[in-house]
């Protein structure tokens, strides 16, 4: 549905996006992950037709955006960075507006704009100027402009961005009940949210997309894949800790909360060597879990221009 083609922008010296390409199929929802100037609203804004690239285009449901941009923006809902609107219009002259411009008029405007309160949960602030809006409302506009001509493909810049738990949780709702017929791109901050929506994260800094995968996959990168957390009754003491670490495809021991954290070494399994050890010296094991991988762990490895080795 969505296919982006070598997507570069300089800003001046500044290469803000460098040489950018995916694809996203129908049903996926893309993470967009990056620190602060990475290059993800650029890329979006180049997606959407609203910058032109230095170089490259984007393909929407088979449309250029460069070459044919009212048809291809016809398959796009676009939450731009921000969220804006018009402040001194309350929501329901925005999505009115919103409407008119998307080519609805009539029995259908009404219906379409009562579809997207319901699903966005704004009824209750229709009619106050949007400029009294809380951040979290005014999110939550933007996104139901976005949803109005219920686009193929969604593009939604930071769309949890200033919302409360339950506002996130619901948005998130949102979003993945809207999966199965969408090609979805969230750009966001939070590998909370990207473990939560997405059926994939593209990570990207300085421009560039340094990873691609699952969420499951890029957590396999981090040290704490198949690490143990272990809880011994009466404690640990140093014999113990170096046993464990003298176990082969054991990394390293670290204190964690009451008990230690075993890593693994390359990721490998060493829960099993682990419980047999416990067993033949006889400890009394009150705790034992084996960790997924941590993105966090991963996302700062990859986006830190001198990553610190990780403790071994
Ligand atoms: N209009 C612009 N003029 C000059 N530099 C810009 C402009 N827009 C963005 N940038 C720069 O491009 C880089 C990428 O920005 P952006 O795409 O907004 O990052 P992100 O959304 O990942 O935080 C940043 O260094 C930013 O300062
Ligand atoms: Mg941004």
């Amino acid at each position: 549905m969505l296919e982006i083609r070598h997507l570069v922008k300089s800003f001046g010296p500044l290469i803000a996006v460098d040489d950018v390409s995916f694809t996203v199929p129908q049903g996926e929802v893309l993470g967009f992950l990056g620190p602060n100037g990475a290059g993800k609203s650029t890329t979006m804004k180049m997606i959407t037709g609203f910058l032109a690239p230095t170089a490259g285009t984007a393909i929407i449901c088979g449309y250029d955006i460069a070459t044919q941009p009212i048809p291809a923006k016809r398959h796009i809902g676009y939450l731009p960075e921000g969220a804006p609107a018009y402040p001194d219009m309350t929501p329901d002259n925005f999505l009115g507006f919103i409407a008119h411009i998307r080519g609805f008029s009539g029995e259908e405007a009404r219906r379409r704009i009562s579809r997207v309160v319901e699903m966005i949960r704004i009824a209750e602030v229709m009619h106050q100027p949007i400029e009294t809006l809380s951040k979290g409302y005014k999110r939550r506009v933007g996104v139901a402009q976005a949803l109005l001509h219920d686009p193929d493909v969604l593009i939604l810049d930071e769309p949890t961005d200033g919302l409360d738990p339950n506002q996130k949780y619901e948005m998130r709702s949102v979003i993945a009940a809207m999966r199965p017929n969408k090609a979805i791109i969230i750009s966001t901050h939070l590998l909370e949210e990207v473990e939560a929506v997405c059926s994939r994260a593209i990570i990207i800094a300085h421009g560039r997309i340094l990873a691609d995968g699952t969420p499951a996959e890029l957590a396999q990168r981090s040290r704490h894949h198949n690490a143990v957390r272990l809880a011994i009754v009466g404690g640990a003491d140093a014999n113990v800790r170096a046993e464990l670490a003298a176990l082969p495809g054991v990394a390293g021991v670290d204190t964690a909360g009451n008990g230690l954290i075993v890593f693994s070494r390359g990721g490998d399994p060493v829960v099993g060597a682990i419980a047999d050890l416990a067993r033949e010296r006889g400890w009394t094991v009150s705790g034992l879990q084996v960790e997924r991988g941590r993105l966090d762990d991963v996302f700062r490895e990859i986006t830190t221009p001198h990553p610190i080795a990780a403790a071994a």
